[in-house]
């Protein structure tokens, strides 16, 4: 009996140990995928739910099999995480755990940590399932993040998993998250059923990850649909793919610090100036740029937008012009330069002087077989941030959000490293 004891306790060590090790040496890598499907392109990653998610129609048949994973919008904005499945209720026991009324999560969600939108009404406690009590759930509003509408959620306690180095190992954490029908995805790529909250709000994914992964995110978004980008969970090191895989990405990241603004869990980072060979376009004042995923490109304040659309034109004078394609202003008929047309950088000057370089790859946006566009739209005189940096500008680019120190790291083009975020396995 003593013997079996100590070989138990021994096993749970080792096995303790290892996992130690694994969590460790790496941090986790998901998968992250492009879409193209939808009304603009989006972003998705993979990710594991303990808990069942079969909705059933009102024949009592389920509406679709359950899933034990699920697709993710990746949302850099979103306060919360949000996707398909049932609350708990008598029959269910694999369910999320459902958010009663009472419980602070639901007062958090429904005000400091809810999506802010004048267009949604006021959150009450009866909720969309039928026969149940009031305050048993916690109903809460959220903006659907590609129609724009306000919509409901179910708070719930639930379980999301994510698999240690491509094994089967899982690493779990246990958010609050929305609990909602498959229908509320109609609109979203196919296959995708929720949303990754990947915010700075204390109910989005970072807000879990705990010892020894640290609050630190990367994204790597891929300009391909036919090879995923990575999202790392977690600090560095983060390893190049091999043939290169002695080589860090962190050796070619700059920092900033990450800017806080009001009625926003999102990212921004301070810009001077924009500067398209050598000539430095004035920002009014200290700027904040926004870093969007949702937004598919770089957005600009209509006085920006002019002042940076006259300095690119003049400086791409030798590429023969074509008739603007919506969204975007300024477009040319590349035919003659195939695809070797190239453009100069466009430079973010940021906090220090340090610079994010926007070359082609992420500037120009091929739209028909001869005509390419600066990938960049007018938000208008009045639009709401000066910069938003949209996800064509993010595209194998590598990015880290560290929320251990608030600060901002960014490549630059891997194109340029001769890498991509295609490559990370
Ligand atoms: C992850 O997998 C790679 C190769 O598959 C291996 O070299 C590495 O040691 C593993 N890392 C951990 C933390 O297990
Ligand atoms: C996850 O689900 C599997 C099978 O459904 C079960 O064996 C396992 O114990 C669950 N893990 C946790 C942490 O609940
Ligand atoms: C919901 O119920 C809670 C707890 O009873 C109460 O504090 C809150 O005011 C109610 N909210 C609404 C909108 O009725
Ligand atoms: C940019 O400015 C630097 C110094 O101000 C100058 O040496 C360099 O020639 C300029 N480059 C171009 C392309 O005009
Ligand atoms: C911009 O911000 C820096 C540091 O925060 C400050 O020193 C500088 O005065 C600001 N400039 C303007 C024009 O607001
Ligand atoms: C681009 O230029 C070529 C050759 O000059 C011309 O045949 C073609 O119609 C032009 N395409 C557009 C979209 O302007
Ligand atoms: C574009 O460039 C790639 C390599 O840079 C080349 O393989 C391909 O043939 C080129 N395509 C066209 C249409 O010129
Ligand atoms: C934040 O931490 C990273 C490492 O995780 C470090 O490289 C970076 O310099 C730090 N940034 C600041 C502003 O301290």
């Amino acid at each position: 009996m003593f013997v079996l004891i100590i070989q138990v306790i021994t096993i749970v060590l080792a096995l303790t140990i290892s996992h130690q090790h694994r969590l460790i040496a790496s941090p986790i890598v998901v998968p992250v995928n492009k879409h193209t499907d939808a009304a603009k392109p989006l972003y998705s990653a993979l990710a594991h739910f303990n808990t069942s998610y079969n909705w059933h129609n009102q024949n009592g048949a389920p509406i679709s099999e359950p899933e034990p994973e699920q697709r993710l919008l990746i949302d850099l904005d979103a306060p919360f995480i949000w996707h398909y499945s049932y609350p708990r209720q008598e029959s269910c026991d694999t369910c999320p755990l459902s958010v009663t009324c009472r419980e602070s999560p639901c007062t958090d969600l429904r005000t400091t940590f809810s999506y802010q939108s004048p267009s949604c009404p006021q959150p009450t406690n009866h909720s969309l399932y039928d026969g149940y009590y009031d305050c048993e759930f916690c109903p809460v509003n959220i903006i659907n993040p590609v129609t724009g509408l306000c919509e409901q959620v179910i708070a719930t306690y639930d379980q999301i998993m994510f698999p240690l180095n491509n094994s089967d190992v899982y690493i779990s954490y246990y958010p609050t998250a929305g609990s909602t029908p498959p229908w509320t995805f109609d609109q979203f790529p196919a296959n995708v059923f929720g949303v990754i909250a990947l915010s700075s709000s204390e109910y989005a994914l970072p807000a879990y990850l705990h010892d020894p992964v640290k609050k630190v995110i990367a994204l790597c978004l891929p300009s391909t649909l036919s090879a995923p980008g990575a999202l790392f969970l977690g600090a560095g090191p983060y390893y190049l793919p091999p043939p290169r895989s002695n080589v860090d990405v962190r050796s070619f990241i700059s920092y900033v610090n990450l800017l806080k603004r009001p009625n926003s869990f999102g990212y921004f980072i301070g810009v001077e100036a924009i500067v398209i060979k050598n000539r430095s376009i004035n920002v009014p004042g200290n700027v904040t740029a926004k870093i969007s995923t949702l937004d598919p490109y770089t957005t600009l304040r209509t006085d920006v937008y002019n002042s940076v659309v006259r300095r690119f034109s003049k400086v791409t004078k030798r590429i023969p012009p074509a008739k603007a394609v919506e969204p975007f202003g300024v477009c040319f008929n590349v035919t003659s330069g195939g695809n070797g047309t190239k453009v100069p950088d466009i430079d973010l000057v940021l906090e220090g002087g340090k610079k994010w370089s926007i070359s082609t790859a992420n500037s120009m946006k091929q739209v028909t077989d001869d005509v390419a566009c600066l990938a960049v739209v007018d938000g208008g005189p009045m639009s709401e941030h000066v910069i938003v940096v949209g996800a064509y500008q993010l595209e194998d680019n590598f990015l880290v959000f560290d929320l251990e120190n608030g600060s901002f790291g960014f490549s630059s083009s891997l194109l340029r490293r001769q890498t991509s975020c295609s490559n990370f396995k």
